[in-house]
């Protein structure tokens, strides 16, 4: 299969902390892509990086596209989208409100059928600051699906919610992939997550590349082992 999102040799400095080291990394389509290791391991800077937040070296290439120079905009707009580690949304605007906001950016406005698929009808005229924060976690992956997107970059996006809520996200994630053959790179510290739904895992250490491979065997591999606890026993 080809890869979507190809992402060859990333790096990024800052002053002297070698955030990433020549990273390289792809996504296919209708995949779930992993991305872990412990904190600071460059998890974030990546997805900052490949969306273009943030200005750092190497280069992405988006189906048969090199985006490397692109703006964040002009990716999103050619279907590399992203979330943020904390939610982006607005606190004081209505759910309504913020997918009309991010549906004004696409050609195609799925916004109904998203609103559908993370059950969000009943909350629509609310403010998001008065929702739910697993509903706000929902329409944070809503309305990073505006325009349905090839590639998605997921920041944590089960971090704070109860392990029913993160099951339920993850079906999500997994139907997002299969179903609209969208290539998803998830970076999650919630390991039921990472192993419920992803199909290959990459794990970084210090910014450079530990391992890739399938998760059951990255999983036993004494080098992550001992990257996430410090010891191979
Ligand atoms: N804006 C910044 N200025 C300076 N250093 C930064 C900046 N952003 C990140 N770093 C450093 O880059 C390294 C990688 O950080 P990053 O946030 O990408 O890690 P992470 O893997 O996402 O960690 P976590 O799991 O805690 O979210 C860390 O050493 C961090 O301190
Ligand atoms: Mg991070």
């Amino acid at each position: 299969m080809t890869a979507l999102l190809q992402c060859r040799n990333i790096s990024k400095s800052y002053g002297g902390v070698h955030a990433l080291q020549k990273v390289d990394l792809k996504v296919e389509p209708g995949r779930v892509h992993g991305l872990i290791g412990p904190n600071g391991a460059g998890k974030s800077t990546f997805i900052d990086v490949v969306s273009g937040r943030t200005r750092g070296s190497g280069t992405v290439i988006l189906g048969d596209t090199d985006v490397s120079g692109f703006a964040p905009n002009r990716r999103r707009r050619m279907g590399l989208s992203r979330s943020f580690q904390r939610t982006s949304i607005f606190p004081a605007l209505t759910v309504r409100s913020q997918f009309e906001l991010a549906a004004g950016w696409v050609d195609n406005d799925n916004t109904a059928d998203l609103i559908d698929m993370f059950n969000l009808r009943g909350v629509l005229d609310v403010r998001a600051e008065e929702i739910s924060y697993g509903q706000q976690r929902l329409v944070d992956l809503g309305l990073a699906l505006v325009g349905t997107p090839r590639v998605l970059l997921l920041d944590e996006p089960a971090a704070g919610l109860s392990a029913a809520e993160s099951h339920h996200l993850a079906d999500h994630l997994l139907d997002i992939a299969r179903r609209w053959n969208v290539a998803v790179l998830l970076v999650e510290h919630d390991m039921d997550v990472i192993f419920k739904v992803c199909d290959v895992l990459t794990v970084l250490e210090t910014g450079k590349l530990l391992i890739e491979g399938p998760p059951e065997s990255v999983r036993s591999d004494p080098k992550v082992i001992q990257a996430y606890f410090g010891s191979t026993a």
